[in-house]
């Protein structure tokens, strides 16, 4: 019975919920708590457009068309349940797709590149919320193009929402703005400007890293909220770069509770001071203000474990020949050394945002609800098959899965809906951090081997597994040398759009190594 519930009960209640078609007049409000000029309900969105904004620094943003109103840089929120449907534009000089990573979507409203929208084309998108609330997000997915695209500033915000999301909302008390979500990327940033994505050889075997946090596309990010609990949803929107998030009081770390992961609410919270949030992650947490000031949300300096030596050779995606890049800048081959200090290494210490406390007279906090919501703590028990792979580093071929540069025609597997896999994924010892994840379905983490020392000091849960593992996860870290055990469950929702054979992606979440082909195509049939 238990085997099911982490994910079963979610699709049945949406299949439930799949002969009554939903009107545009259905939409349901976003939380009150969640404040902000722009937050736009999904279910109201008719046009989204992708487009750059400047040429010369290849910044470029979404724009969503809201009946008469237009929203830049929409925050979408969404009532499970809901739907979308929309017609998306790409005015962008390469090819897009808008993939929703974390959605239970058919291929083709996946948006993973195998039918990406040309420059100039459009594109209807329609799908249905079937998820579990929670911060799910959207971001270009084009073969070659994905990391200069999210890191140009495609990278949105979807806040799903249910029942347990408003009990949760309800049980904190909390103020009007205490709620937010977050998107938390880095940026290169010379003279108080963003510099254009011109990778060297070496940034794209690392990764490319900045030297400064950009929230919901602002540097300095400051939010005024009420004294109380803050609830707080935060994306690891970075190309590249892990963080080590925790919130300074001074010299002093303030204890939070982490009530969320990637695809949604824990069962019960875990009292925590700093959670590991690699790329394509999401942690919603809450954390008590009362008596405080000001917190200032950081990344604490870690080991990075990047044990790589000697540049590989970079592969040239073949599309980035057929169109320009972004700015006038070379992608992967780009000769200009950056500064040093335009390039913090991963693992530095970073400060990312500060929440302000208003002068609000002092709530007291509620205590947090034991339970959040139905989720057994415990991953699900035996599965039906086993399945193995392997990240490797080569000098010559850079970091691939199973040694298998990707090929958008090629099938690795196929699954039969419905089996239940455990996969068991091991990183080279010769490796750095990769953050894996998994379209179209939700996993649980069982178990960990391998983690180095230090890290090993926080994998506070059961299996050697770090709080942040807990959950329904879609994007989850392999530290070099680590042996990593995960729990699928390929049931499809019994819905039209899931007929037939269904391709899904799991790929490195490192956007310049999915860039550079560490990514594989599977098939659900
Ligand atoms: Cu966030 Cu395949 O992507
Ligand atoms: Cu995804
Ligand atoms: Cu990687």
């Amino acid at each position: 019975m238990n085997r099911r519930r982490f994910l079963g009960a979610g699709l049945a209640s949406a299949a439930a919920a799949c002969g009554v078609p939903l009107t545009r007049s259905a939409v349901v409000p976003p939380p009150a708590a969640l404040a902000g000029d722009r937050v736009a309900p999904l279910a109201a969105v008719s046009r989204l457009v992708v487009e750059r904004q400047d040429p010369l620094a290849g910044r470029c943003r979404y724009v969503a068309g809201l009946g008469t109103r237009t929203v830049a840089q929409p925050v979408f929120v969404a009532r499970r349940g809901e739907s979308f449907d929309a017609v998306i534009e790409n005015a962008l000089p390469q090819p897009t797709t808008v993939h929703f990573h974390g959605l239970t979507l058919a291929e083709a409203q996946d948006g993973a590149g195998f039918d990406p929208i040309a420059p100039g084309a459009s594109k209807r998108v329609r799908f249905e919320v079937k998820n579990r609330s929670g911060l799910y997000w959207f971001h270009p997915h084009p073969h070659g193009f994905t990391a200069e695209q999210v890191y140009g500033g495609l990278a949105g915000l979807l806040v799903v929402t249910d029942d347990d999301d408003d009990a949760l909302d309800a049980a904190l008390g909390l103020a009007p703005g205490n709620r937010l979500a977050l998107a938390v990327a880095d940026a290169r940033v010379v003279a108080g400007a963003i510099r254009p994505y011109a990778p060297t050889a070496e940034d794209c075997l690392t990764g490319w890293l900045g030297n400064r946090s950009l929230v919901n596309g602002e540097l300095d990010a400051e939010r005024v909220v009420a004294p109380g609990w803050a609830r707080l949803q935060i994306l690891n929107a970075c190309n590249a770069r892990g963080l080590l998030l925790a919130f300074r009081d001074g010299e002093q770390l303030v204890p939070f509770s982490l009530v969320g992961t990637d695809g949604g609410l824990l069962g019960a919270p875990r009292e925590i001071d700093r959670a590991f949030l690699h790329t394509g992650e999401r942690v919603d947490v809450a954390i008590n203000l009362a008596g405080r000031r000001a917190v200032v949300a950081t990344s604490l300096e870690f080991d990075a474990r990047h044990h790589t030596q000697g540049a590989a050779p970079t592969r040239h995606h073949p599309a980035r020949d057929r169109y320009p890049p972004l700015a006038a800048a070379a992608v992967c081959e780009s000769a200009v050394r950056s500064d040093p200090g335009d390039r913090l290494p991963d693992g530095a210490e970073l400060s990312l945002f500060t929440l302000r406390v208003g002068a609000a007279p002092a709530r007291t906090a509620p205590p947090l609800p034991a339970r959040l919501s139905g989720l057994p703590d415990a991953a699900a028990g035996p599965q039906d098959v086993t399945r193995r792979m392997r990240l490797d580093f080569d000098e010559r071929t850079g970091f691939l899965i199973d040694q298998t540069p990707y090929r958008l025609d090629e099938t690795a597997f196929s699954v039969r809906r419905g089996t239940r896999e455990t996969w068991e994924i091991r990183n080279s010892p010769i490796s750095m951090p990769h953050p894996m994840h998994l379209h179209g379905f939700g996993f649980r983490v069982l178990r960990r081997q391998g983690t180095y020392g230090a890290a090993r000091h926080f994998a506070t849960e059961s299996g050697g597994r770090f709080p942040t593992d807990l959950g329904v996860k879609d994007t989850v870290l392999l530290w070099p040398n680590e042996t990593i055990w995960l729990a699928v469950d390929f049931a499809l929702p019994d819905d039209a759009a899931f007929r037939g054979a269904q391709r899904y992606l799991f790929h490195c979440h490192n956007l310049e190594h999915e860039d550079a082909m560490m990514m594989r195509n599977f098939a659900v049939v």
